[in-house]
């Protein structure tokens, strides 16, 4: 069992959960995640370290509610517990060759830029950040990117805050002045495939960190896989993070959709509930 130590409401659909998890917190490494159970008769959902504090043996993660397990972890309050929290796992990211560095958010990609922003200013290489949302409730930790960031820029979709537009329309900008050597894209997987795109016109090497349906999380049930280069890799042992270039979107993005009708019917044989 885990206590949540901290619960805070970010987004009208995202929590941040700072967890008491004393073994992950002393392995976790920005890029890596867990895989967490709400009960005992949960599913194992994954979810990016958001932040890690080794000292008071916390982890920090965040959840945007989309479906039957995120809206059931949302249920449990400052103080309750979870039956489990199982990490780090994943290859953790090493940015550090690189000397100029965006990192690129979208919605909840924002937990998985912000460690390596937090962990770029620490070595003294501050990265630019950019995040985009749809709208101005939507953009997440505005504060602690002003502390880690270079430069932050915040894009929203409908202009309610701050500049109107997409992530890519700041990116270019940059990119046109030859400001960057790598980009790191986290967000929903056209938001990553726009950027990939559009840093392969400026030959930019880009990190994407990917988000597939996973089950075991231990490289044994391929659920997954990914193509990268034309080979098969397994987000949750090889990755998340992948050359964004290498990757085969359409694939990717057919293999996220599989199961949406089947979820939508989906009636529980345990329990008769509709889902
Ligand atoms: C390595 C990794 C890191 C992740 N990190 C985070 C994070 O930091 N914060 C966060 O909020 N979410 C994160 N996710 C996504 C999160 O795991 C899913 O949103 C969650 O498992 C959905 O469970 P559910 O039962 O609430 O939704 P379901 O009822 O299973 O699904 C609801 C809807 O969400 C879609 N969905 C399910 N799983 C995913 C997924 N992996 N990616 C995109 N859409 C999905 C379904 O197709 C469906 O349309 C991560 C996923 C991976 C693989
Ligand atoms: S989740 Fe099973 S192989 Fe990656």
């Amino acid at each position: 069992m885990n206590r949540i130590v901290k619960k805070r409401r970010l987004a009208p659909n995202v929590c941040e959960y700072v967890v008491e998890a004393p073994a992950v917190a002393a392995k976790a490494k920005p890029g890596m995640f867990i895989i967490l159970r709400v009960d005992e008769e949960g599913e194992r959902i994954p979810f990016t370290i958001c932040d890690f504090d080794i000292a008071a043996g916390t982890v920090t993660v965040l959840v945007q509610e989309v479906g039957y397990s995120t809206l059931k972890l949302a249920q449990v309050e400052e103080g309750g517990y979870i039956a489990d929290f199982v990490g780090p796992l994943g290859r953790p990211t090493d940015l550090t060759e690189y000397k100029r560095i965006c990192l690129v958010g979208g919605g909840i990609g924002t937990a998985v830029i912000y460690p390596q922003a937090k962990y770029l200013k620490s070595i003294g290489k501050s990265a630019d950040v950019i995040v985009g949302a749809r709208t101005k409730d939507l953009i997440m930790y505005e504060d602690e990117f002003r502390k880690a960031a270079k430069n932050l820029y915040l894009t929203t979709d409908d202009g309610s805050y701050v500049r109107k537009g997409f992530v890519t329309d700041v990116l270019k900008e940059h990119l046109e002045k030859g400001e960057y050597d790598c980009v790191m894209a986290v967000g929903p997987m056209p938001m990553m495939r726009a950027v990939a795109n559009l840093t392969k016109e400026y030959n930019v090497k880009t990190v994407v960190s990917m988000n597939p349906l996973m089950v075991d999380g231990t490289g044994m049930c391929g659920c997954c896989r990914v193509s990268v280069g034309g080979k098969t890799k397994y987000a949750c042992v090889d990755g998340p993070e992948f050359d964004g270039h290498e990757i085969d979107w359409a694939e990717a993005m057919a293999r996220l959709g599989a199961y949406k009708a089947t979820e939508k019917e989906h009636v529980c044989r345990l329990t008769g509930e509709k889902r």
